[in-house]
């Protein structure tokens, strides 16, 4: 997940096999423990796929105490106890038109909200997407058990280079 210097390596997808949700909160530890406030971090993967149990990681290396439940119902839950705010979404009841007239921008941008980190489960029905973002897709394989890929999209930079 990250390179010699310890910084999640840009663009380059990472595949990791997630044999328990041990090992999918483990991996959401080492997000929580790292990524700077202000990082979006996509979940995207069918009902079961491991995106909660991912966040409850996340949560778990921020330091943040309060138990964390899934948003399904309510949207967006917000925890500020950790290291930083951890705002935790999930889009699975919205339409694509919904969830733009929400201004979800609004967490990423951290100009409304103190900046953290935006856990976002269901992303693919974001209508807009942030200029930078980790995404993490979680699969599950029959033969092989579930499967997380990571890649973190820097759209900034890569304007910056054309
Ligand atoms: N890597 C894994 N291997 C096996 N089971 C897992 C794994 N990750 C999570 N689970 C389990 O799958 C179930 C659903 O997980 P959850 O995180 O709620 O999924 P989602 O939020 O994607 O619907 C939970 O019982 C969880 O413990
Ligand atoms: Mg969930």
């Amino acid at each position: 997940m990250t390179n010699d210097q310890g910084h999640i390596t840009k663009n380059l997808p990472i595949t990791l096999h997630l044999p328990n949700p041990e090992a999918t909160r483990q991996l959401g530890v080492q997000l929580g423990q790292s990524l700077p406030a202000g990082s979006v971090v996509l979940l995207e993967g069918e009902l079961g796929s491991g995106k909660t149990t991912l966040v409850q990681g996340i949560g778990e290396g921020l330091g943040i105490t309060e138990a964390i439940d899934s948003p399904t119902f309510t949207l967006i839950n917000e925890y500020s106890s950790g290291r930083l705010p951890l705002y935790h979404l999930d889009l699975y009841r919205l339409e694509s038109a919904e969830a733009a007239a929400l201004y979800l921008e609004t967490y990423w941008e951290g100009v409304e909200v103190e900046p953290g980190i935006v856990a976002i489960e269901w992303a693919e029905r974001l209508p807009y997407k942030p200029s930078s973002y980790l995404v993490v897709q979680l699969t599950y394989n029959p033969s092989f058990g579930r499967v997380a890929t990571l890649c973190a999209i820097d759209q900034s930079n890569l304007t910056g280079k054309i």
